[in-house]
């Protein structure tokens, strides 16, 4: 069994350093270690302080190896039947080469190719942890939850049939048809997407999100925990990074600086508790090297061992019952063991919820279905908040009215 870590989180907020830390703690610690980087920008490797192979594992030390994903490379081993058809298909209609090649490289694709890399490494039985380093973009997550979408799920499954069925017949007239090799890749991508989505979803398999003490990496955070949790991968634990030592005089400057981060370090704790949370300090240099990164990956982790699943509860989810043509009845479920039931009130807006006992109070973002439906009733029972949600009467009847209205201009 390999253990697979990935780390994702808002541009700049230590991904690389943390993730490169947590592999240094871990190799140094005996465990066969691979260090990957998605992000093209191939900071992975300045981090580390050692040039890393595009294509294969690179050897650092005798239990420590990193790897920076060359989706181009991954592309030509993988899909380049794919790329070609797709570029030479741009090409005919009178796009020049460079363009179709960069046309070709669709959306997401990188970050899939790099995933199934991980899943190859994963399986070559060569590691005992595998920490990955994503590219700082919001899609990487929603890549994770949806390998299959890219490629259309089921029906995208059937289309294709129908579409290989339909280039068969058509290609001895048409010069613009897919060759075989196409067909293949793809066929072999759609297995490899079902294989990757249930892999991302087993138990070797954990997401941490990394953030500083300030508000927007927390706002993106708290989205970034409500959809992981709702599809169901494991997050089982949140880095906050970049923390501002408070035992020494920074001076009156940095008090202010030093205040703000003290309030929103209060509120990650209560956004994401009872999920793990480790606290990385703002060290005196930028930790780059093996001995420096160590020291960051002991300081951060203690005594907890960072290849452990740190956490397996799922902390959010979603029950909904309701039948054809009736409003949508949802249930938001928030694992929260501590609170007291008699006092909790909410503040609500479109797109958050804020929970609120006395002084204490936890903000979380609610799902998108949510945003048009009214909040109701509450319980809380075996440390889990239950919070009723009914679909507006009238947005049900809008929607209705918009799909009458499209059924009649169809027909
Ligand atoms: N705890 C820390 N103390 C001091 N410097 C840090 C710390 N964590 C990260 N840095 C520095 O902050 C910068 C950004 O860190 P890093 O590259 O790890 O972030 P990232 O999230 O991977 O960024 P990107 O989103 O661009 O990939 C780097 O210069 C790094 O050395
Ligand atoms: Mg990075």
């Amino acid at each position: 069994m390999t253990r697979v870590i990935i780390y994702s989180g808002k541009g700049g907020t230590g991904k690389t350093t943390v993730s490169a830390a947590t592999a240094t703690l871990l190799a140094h610690k005996g465990r066969r270690t691979l260090v990957v980087s998605s992000d093209p920008a191939h900071s992975l490797a300045d981090v580390l302080g050692k040039s890393l192979s595009r294509e294969q594992p690179t050897t650092l030390t005798p239990t420590l190896s990193g790897l920076e994903i060359d989706t181009v490379y991954e592309w030509r081993r993988n899909l380049g039947g794919f790329q070609q058809f797709i570029s030479s298909t741009y090409s005919s209609r009178g796009v020049d080469r460079s363009t179709a090649a960069e046309l070709a490289n669709q959306p997401g694709l990188d970050e899939i190719l790099a995933l199934q890399r991980i899943m190859t490494e994963a399986e070559s039985g060569r590691w005992d942890a595998i920490v990955l380093d994503t590219a700082p973009t919001g899609n990487t997550l929603r890549l994770l939850a949806y390998p299959e979408m890219i490629i259309g799920g089921d029906t995208g499954r059937k289309l294709f049939d129908v579409y290989r069925g339909f280039a068969n017949v058509a290609r001895p007239f048409r010069r613009d048809m897919p060759k075989d090799k196409f067909f293949e890749e793809i066929g072999v991508l759609l297995e490899q997407m079902q294989k990757l989505s249930n892999f991302l979803l087993s138990t070797d398999v954990s997401i941490r999100l990394v953030l500083n003490p300030e508000k927007l990496p927390l706002l993106e955070t708290r989205r970034a925990y409500t959809f992981l949790s709702l599809y169901g991968l494991l997050l089982d634990a949140v880095m906050i990074n970049k923390i501002l030592p408070q035992r020494l005089e920074l001076g009156a400057f940095f008090d202010y600086w030093v205040d703000l981060q003290k309030g929103y370090i209060a509120e990650i704790e209560t956004s994401f508790t009872p999920t793990p949370l480790f606290k990385t300090f703002l060290q005196d240099s930028e930790p780059i090297g093996l001995a420096r990164l160590l020291e960051v990956g002991q300081k951060t982790f203690g005594e907890k061992d960072p290849g452990s699943l740190l956490y397996t509860e799922r902390p959010i989810w979603l029950d909904q019952w309701n039948e054809e043509g009736t409003p949508g009845l949802y249930e938001l479920c928030v694992r929260l063991p501590f609170l007291e039931a008699e006092m909790i009130e909410f503040e609500r807006t479109t797109t958050d919820l804020t929970i609120c006992v006395e002084k204490w109070h936890r903000s979380l973002a609610l799902p998108r279905i949510l945003y048009n439906c009214t909040l109701g009733e509450y319980r809380y029972e075996d440390g889990i908040l239950r919070l009723e949600f009914r679909e507006e009467e009238e947005s049900t009847n809008a929607k209705r009215q918009i799909d009458e209205d499209l059924f009649v201009k169809l027909a």
